[in-house]
């Protein structure tokens, strides 16, 4: 074995040793006999892999018994993949002690919310805070470290896998209380921040408090918050220890784990992103009419934690996807469509769980790169024609940034928080709120970033603001600022409501964004059925929802401005136009000084503001106070200044620009052939396009185009 040091700190975001886009997944050889582990070499050369996970769930196999390694199965693994040119990601397998750990430590066991203790027999089957296991996990990842320090085939470290478990243990409930003394500092101040007046809860000692464990009735909500942002830092505390070592030991090797997705997850992306040198995420998108949106909502996302760098897609299924209540084969042409969709938002890469699917155990109907037929299959010939593909796109390289004129606020302290079962309508949800006005931008053609409160905002035309439920005063001024400064900025009902305890802001929802809106709404009306929504004055009565953009757009921005009022309260005149519909919610509000866009009709809120825009220095703050469908909201955008897309419908326009060179990712995913105005080389074919570039139904290009191209 000989030692690689190729790469500065300060350049170690890439899988060492790999020039071009990683390839490949998560590679489980402990479950196969050895003769396997030629073939899986062998296609795996074919398939055009370079880069496997190795080792994430086999603690049990490389360390049978406390303390004694066995480590001569993965020498053999590691030396035949590096013989085969595959690079390794090596896990430290900590999601998944093996059944002595258990045994030994009881008490690093999880306990639900109930009491339970759980047992061994799955995955995941510890708690973060027990010494124990934070000593065990420590010394597995050093022993691996120590073992393959110099092995050339390591190219980088996987700590664990997918972050997310909960616990309320007493160790659970002992490290909580640490992170609320510095948290709130004093016993008077959580108090307060928890409002624990309320139903007899006023802590008087530190002692008395708990992990929201099972109750009688309702949670705090406060309590519930602060417990999940406290196991998102134990969780960071331990990928932190283990990083520690693995630095010490590798200095020159990329460290990072993967973010899983999904409202069981306590893990903030925003504060880990940091630690990782390469954001990784895994994605399985749960509904298949809506896969390709949910690809790209899922990897805006992990570009915007990524800080607009390069990121990795760790896990996807090649074949029949593990997840919802009925197993989905991806249909043909799928398994490589949402790769580049990946990697044209920004991925470097795109790998899979897992490579051979398992013959047996608890995951042997997920899907595999070799799937249970073998390599004689369509799925693994999508593999290797996708592998074959995307050395062509070596030249792209970094590929520069991807274009964003959008960004929406992301902000999983919102999404916990509206978690709570206490809320006035349990159909008010932040994913559906986020996803909903990122696939409104995606069906439009539109490429958002996703952006963390407060943060830089100047860089965007328009900001969307879904579900924002906590508002820092932080928040509430960067908003305020970037309209100000020209910005124009879409918040949709049940944002800016609470402070960061979760507490309501008082005199008026939505307390943070009341000035900035020009509103205050005295009550909250959740719906039952849909309310008709009374657009302002066109003399063109439409009866399509596609005209509505272009009434909206008339009467918001520049054709006919002379027509809008302005923020003294007043109307756009009314009464003649086409409606739409509000869904879910509503809510009584009173104009102070924004601009009425569009009327309640009929039920108890008739005839007042429904949707409303206030200018704000340079910039305007929209608001809409009910669930409008994704056309109503398209129409409010595009109205609102939403800079329209060159794209046909069903067409994926992504625009990456780097120094000295820019290239057009497009992406067909309608069952139709469609044509785009592009000019420049198609990487993937090496043909010359001129002017128009045509796309066959399900096909993809990626255009280097001439760098002057606008
Ligand atoms: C996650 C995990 C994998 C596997 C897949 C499929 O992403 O990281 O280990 O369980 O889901 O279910």
């Amino acid at each position: 074995m000989t030692s690689i040091r190729i790469r500065r700190r300060d350049t170690i975001d890439r899988p060492r040793g790999i020039g071009g886009l990683c390839y490949g997944g998560d590679y489980n050889p402990e479950q196969w006999p050895e003769e396997v582990w030629r073939e899986d070499v062998a296609l795996m050369r074919e398939a055009g892999v370079n880069l496997v996970t190795v080792g994430v769930f086999a603690w049990s196999r490389l360390e049978p018994e406390p303390g004694r390694y066995d480590f001569g199965w993965l020498d053999r693994v590691l030396d035949l993949l590096h013989t085969g040119g595959v690079g390794v990601c090596l896990a430290t397998p900590t999601a998944s002690p093996p059944p002595w750990f258990g045994l030994a430590h009881p008490d690093a066991l999880p306990v639900s919310a109930d009491g339970t203790r759980l047992t061994h027999g799955s995955r995941d089957t510890y708690c973060v805070c027990a010494p124990p296991y934070q000593e065990a996990s420590v010394r597995v990842a050093r022993a691996l470290a120590e073992r393959y320090r110099d092995h050339p085939a390591l190219a980088m470290w996987h700590v664990h896998n997918e972050y997310g478990t909960w616990c309320h243990c007493d160790h659970a409930a002992a490290a909580f209380r640490d992170w609320l003394r510095a948290r709130h500092g004093s016993l008077d101040a959580l108090n307060d921040a928890w409002t624990t007046a309320f139903w007899s809860q006023r802590y008087a000692r530190w002692e008395e408090i708990a992990p929201p464990r099972a109750t009688r009735y309702l949670p705090n909500p406060s309590q519930v918050l602060d417990f999940r942002r406290f196991l998102s830092d134990a969780m960071l505390g331990h990928y932190r220890a283990q990083k520690a070592v693995l630095r010490e030991l590798t200095p020159d090797v990329p460290v990072t784990t993967n973010f899983a997705f999904g409202g069981w997850v306590p893990v903030n992306p925003w504060e880990w992103a940091g630690e990782v040198d390469l954001v990784a995420v895994d994605h399985y998108p749960d509904d298949p009419a809506q896969a390709a949106g949910q690809t790209a909502f899922a990897a805006d996302l992990a570009r915007g934690w990524a800080g607009g760098r390069p990121w990795l897609l760790m896990e996807q299924a090649a074949g029949i996807v593990y997840t919802g209540p009925r197993m989905r084969a991806k249909p043909p042409g799928e398994i490589a469509l949402h790769s580049l969709q990946h990697i044209a938002r920004g991925s470097r890469g795109a790998m899979f769980f897992q490579w051979r699917a398992s013959r047996g155990g608890a995951e042997m109907w997920h899907g595999g790169m070799v799937p249970h037929a073998g390599p004689d299959s369509r799925v693994h010939r999508e593999i290797r024609d996708l592998g074959r593909l995307l050395p062509r796109l070596a030249e792209y390289g970094e590929g520069g940034a991807v274009q964003a004129d959008v960004a929406i606020l992301w902000d999983p302290e919102s999404w916990w928080a509206l978690e709570s079962p206490a809320f006035p309508s349990s159909e008010v949800r932040y994913l559906d709120a986020v996803q909903q006005a990122h696939r409104v931008l995606w069906r439009s053609g539109v490429t958002a970033d996703f952006a963390r409160p407060p943060g830089d905002l100047s860089a965007y035309q328009m900001v969307l603001v879904p579900a924002l439920y906590l508002a820092s005063g932080a928040t509430a001024r960067n908003l305020a600022s970037y309209v100000e400064q020209g910005g124009t900025l879409v918040v949709s009902f049940f944002s800016g409501i609470a402070d960061e305890h979760a507490r309501v802001r008082l005199g008026g929802y939505p307390g943070a964004l009341r000035d900035l809106l020009g509103i205050r709404v005295e009550e909250f009306l959740p719906l039952e059925e849909p309310v008709r929504l009374r657009l302002p004055g066109t003399h063109q009565p439409s009866d399509t929802s596609n005209d509505v953009p272009r009434n909206m757009r008339e009467n918001i921005t520049g054709d006919t401005a002379q027509d809008v009022p302005g923020n003294a309260g007043e109307d756009v005149p009314d009464d003649t136009g086409p409606g739409i519909a509000g869904t879910i919610w509503s809510e009584r509000i009173e104009s102070r000084g924004a601009a009425v866009l569009a009327r309640y009709e009929g039920g108890p809120l008739d005839g007042l503001p429904a949707i409303t825009r206030h200018s704000h220095g340079a910039g305007q703050a929209i608001y809409l106070s009910t669930r409008l469908d994704d056309d109503a909201y398209a129409g409010i955008l595009a109205a609102a200044g939403l800079p329209a897309s060159p794209a046909p419908a069903g067409v994926e326009l992504v625009r990456r620009g780097g120094e000295g060179a820019s290239w057009l990712f497009a992406l067909n995913h309608t069952s139709e052939r469609q044509e785009v105005k592009a000019s420049g080389t198609d990487l993937l074919t090496g043909s010359p396009i001129d002017g128009i570039l045509r796309l066959a139904p399900g096909g993809f290009a990626v255009i280097r185009m001439p760098h002057d191209t606008p």
